[in-house]
């Protein structure tokens, strides 16, 4: 029988209205400019010199493949593609890739590894901190938040010198308690591009070994910076030092497959049996979000990896991005010694020091398209674009 209560009924009708994500709204305000010379750099995803962000030849061809061989689409349970998960180890856990202290399941994405990696932190400790390091990509807070953790901000970047505040990141993890959870980019920092240097990785890795915090490291570029390997050097050196790490993986960006929803969680604890008892915990927690994770993009990710020919291809296509990343930097560092920090950073994106009258009026006055926070996307530029932009962002600086 219905037990009446006195809460006051609530309709659909009743929600409040959401604060929409200010980067949807900047796509929709750049989709509506009617110039055709607009340029476009809030945009998160790679894009060639003509302004396309194509799909890699080896996906396409293992999409093939795919089409020619894939002989059922029933359900392959919580854990995903094992086979996929398997082949992504080395490429992520290098040297520590046998340890059986290690298990991955695949997810939708880098965003539902890191959603699957806070459930399992919450599962274990309903009160844990997080410690955020400021600015960071926006939907780490709101993922953060979702699961009703609490998040400890500190000072990550210097915006006007272009430089890691460090010196503040060390002072506030030395301030942490025991527990405490450490979230870390692997590489290609969002939406700074400001990485930690090795001696730096190094520094961090001691504090949380010696003040026992919980490292999970958020990876969604890897091989956009300096290489596959390069760029999980930093995360190598974590799981080297510390017996409880947590990495949440994204395919989406290196083999160009956004929206197939391509990503991995992997945990580590101090033993094998334990790591086997968390990831039962992660796949109750999967099987209660998603249930299991979307299959084709993992499968086109799986047989590119699997198929030696497609396999020994990849590496260049990524490469090919990454040379495009890094040369559009190198030629946007070169046009002012204001923006020469820019050539020092990694990944798509950077920050220029514009305060937000000065972004708006880049829109106003040159069409050009960035974040408030003075964000941009380095390869939004097509090659034609490059000197303009640049030219445009100099005269805002000279103001
Ligand atoms: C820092 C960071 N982590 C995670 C993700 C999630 O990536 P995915 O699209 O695979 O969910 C992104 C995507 O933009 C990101 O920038």
């Amino acid at each position: 029988m219905l037990r009446e209560t006195d809460a006051k009924a609530r309709g659909l009708a009743d929600l409040p209205e959401v604060q929409s994500d200010s980067l949807l709204q900047l796509i929709a305000l750049c989709n509506a400019d009617p110039r055709p010379e607009k340029i476009d750099v809030g945009v998160g995803v790679f894009r060639d010199a003509q302004g396309r962000t194509p799909i890699l030849p080896v996906v396409k061809d293992a999409e093939r493949i795919l089409l020619e061989t894939q002989e059922s689409k029933s359900y392959l349970g919580s854990a995903g593609d094992k086979r996929f998960a398997g082949l992504i180890r080395p490429i992520l856990l290098g040297e520590h890739a046998d340890d059986d202290r290690i298990a991955g399941v695949q997810t939708p994405g880098g965003c539902g590894a890191l959603r699957l990696g806070f459930e399992l932190i919450a599962t274990a400790n309903p009160h844990a901190r997080v410690l955020l390091g400021l600015p960071t990509w926006p939907n780490h807070p709101p993922i953060i938040r979702a699961i009703g953790l609490h998040i400890v901000e500190y000072p990550y970047y210097e915006r006007d010198t272009g430089r890691i505040a460090f010196d503040a990141m060390v002072a506030s993890l030395n301030e942490a308690r025991a527990g405490d959870v450490v979230l870390l980019h692997g590489c290609c920092h969002n939406p700074t591009g400001a990485d930690l240097s090795d001696d730096q990785w190094a520094e961090v890795t001691g504090i949380i070994r010696e003040r026992g915090l919980l490292p999970f490291v958020d990876i969604a570029y890897q091989g956009f910076g300096r290489g596959l390997d390069e760029d999980a050097r930093g995360l190598r050196g974590i799981l080297a030092a510390c017996d409880e790490v947590i990495v949440a993986q994204s395919c989406d960006k290196n083999f160009s497959v956004y929206r197939d929803r391509v990503g991995s969680l992997f945990v580590k604890t101090g033993s094998a049996g334990a790591t086997a008892r968390a990831m039962a915990h992660v796949f109750q927690r999967a099987r209660e979000m998603w249930s299991m994770p979307p299959d084709h993009g993992a499968a086109a990710v799986r047989l590119v990896l699997d198929t030696p020919e497609l396999r020994q291809r990849w590496p260049g296509e990524l490469a090919a991005m990454r040379d495009r990343i890094n040369s559009v930097r190198a030629r946007i560092a070169s046009a002012d010694p204001r923006l020469a920090y820019i050539a020092r950073q990694f990944g798509m994106f950077s920050m220029l020091p514009l305060s937000r009258e000065q972004v708006l009026k880049l829109r106003s006055d040159h069409a050009i398209y960035m974040a408030d926070s003075g964000r941009f996307n380095v390869v939004g530029l097509g090659d034609d674009q490059i000197d303009r932009f640049t030219a445009a962002v100099v005269e805002a600086l000279d103001a």
